[in-house]
């Protein structure tokens, strides 16, 4: 029997953990640093995501077989390097494949030489030649800071003064640091995510899932992390998937081998479908949040064998997925993701029949209370989405928080 350590503490690594939990080969599960609901199915350590040294040093003292991790900075960070010099077993990108999503530049050249798919671009470090590509362009314009920028970094001008703003404080002002800026071209269509587990060039797709960005009913208020998801698209047709799949994740996965930089983990294309076709917006090198609550539940495969056979470079049989759909919806504290308070009592949750993940909640002095942005995610699963639709609503009803909202039409497009 195995012991498996997930690095990460939201409603991700909550999902990764549940299916987990299902595999009849592990037998105890640590989670860094978990929370509240990962508690209850694994063993919480307080060690952060990026503490690379602490963490190594976790895995060897406590035999872990498998580490998998979460969260982008920890990629970022270098844990796979550090783990596989040091002969443990991770399921996690490189941290120079991690590029391909802490890049916009490395992922557009990618993209533009290995005929990928995505919105034409230039990249600029000079503001005036950037000002100057802008203003003879249509509008509005994308713009993007190359590298890490706190979820900031993507800014889309409708005019000629909202773009100089935004290159200035990216260009002159240098807020996120010495990074180039790419220009891109505005495209339209409805957006939606698609991860593969992927080892080299091969890649296990699973179902496609679409995340709900803004915070308000009819897709209105500030960008968030995402407020809900659901599989069973109503607007990809099966040749759409097969050309993202084929044209678009297939190819991503074999560019990573041709550069050097294989693959050894989740890829997620975040893609648009356009009135040209299916596109890139961005790729990331890890499971999608609030995407993986609604993915992983229709699982059927056990998922020790493919994160143990894609950490080892072992081939993998393909994984099953139910034929059912799921969808989620996310409750946030009032007032995310601008300021919040913390600490209210969160009630019932033992009454709601149906998947509740923990995105940030904490247990104080004996009760359970909410403690981040996302609190939690209530998921269900049905033959068709209205179904689970209702029966999500239904359970959320159940939960008693004086201090949560959430949105009330998830799956919108499909209805
Ligand atoms: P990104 O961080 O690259 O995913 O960008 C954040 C969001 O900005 C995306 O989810 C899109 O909604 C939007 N966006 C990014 N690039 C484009 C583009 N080329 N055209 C239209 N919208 C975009
Ligand atoms: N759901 C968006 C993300 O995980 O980046």
């Amino acid at each position: 029997m195995k012991t498996v350590l997930v690095i990460g503490g939201g409603g991700r690594e909550h999902a990764i953990v549940d299916a987990l939990s299902r595999s009849s080969q592990v037998s105890k599960i640590y989670c860094a640093p978990g929370n509240a609901g990962i508690g209850g199915q694994a063993e919480n350590v307080p060690l952060k995501d990026t503490d690379v040294q602490g963490l190594k040093a976790f895995a060897i003292e406590h035999n872990v077989d498998l580490t998998v991790v979460g969260p982008e900075a920890a990629l970022a960070a270098g844990i796979v390097d550090e783990f596989r010099a040091a002969g443990l077993r991770i399921f996690g990108h490189t941290k120079a494949a991690t590029a391909i999503e802490s890049s916009k530049e490395f992922a557009k050249k990618l993209m533009a030489k290995y005929g990928i798919p995505t919105a034409s671009y230039r990249s600029f470090s000079d503001y005036d030649e950037a000002l100057a590509y802008v203003a003879a362009r249509p509008f509005p314009a994308v713009l993007k800071y190359d590298g890490l920028a706190a979820g900031k970094g993507v800014v889309i001008a409708q005019d000629l003064e909202e773009a100089k703003q935004a290159l200035a404080y990216m260009l002159l002002d240098k807020t996120f640091g010495d990074g180039r800026v790419v220009v891109e071209d505005f495209l339209t269509g409805p957006e939606f995510s698609f991860l593969c587990f992927v080892d080299g060039d091969s890649v296990y797709p699973m179902p496609l899932s679409q995340d709900h960005k803004r915070a308000f009913d009819g897709d209105k208020g500030p960008n968030t992390g995402g407020m809900g998801a659901y599989t069973g698209l109503p607007f990809i047709t099966p040749e759409d998937r097969e050309f993202a799949y084929q044209e678009i994740m297939c190819k991503a996965a074999s560019a990573m081998v041709s550069e050097g930089l294989p693959l050894s983990g989740v890829l997620y294309g975040g893609l648009m479908k356009t009135p040209q076709g299916i596109k890139v917006i961005e790729f990331n090198a890890r499971f999608g949040d609030p995407e993986t609550e609604v993915v992983l539940p229709l699982l059927r495969s056990d998922i020790f064998d493919i994160f143990d056979g894609v950490a080892s470079g072992r081939p993998v049989s393909d994984p099953e997925w139910s034929d059912e759909v799921t969808l989620g919806v996310v409750l946030a504290s009032k007032g995310y993701p601008g300021h919040y308070d913390k600490g209210f009592a969160i009630d019932n949750l033992d009454k709601v029949d149906a998947k509740v993940y923990h995105m940030g909640t904490a247990v104080r002095e004996g009760r359970l209370v909410t403690n981040g942005g996302r609190v939690l995610m209530v998921v269900c699963r049905g033959k068709d989405l209205s179904l689970a639709r209702s029966e999500v609503y239904k359970e959320i009803e159940k939960i008693g928080c004086d201090n949560l909202f959430y949105r009330k039409d998830i799956a919108h497009l499909a209805f």
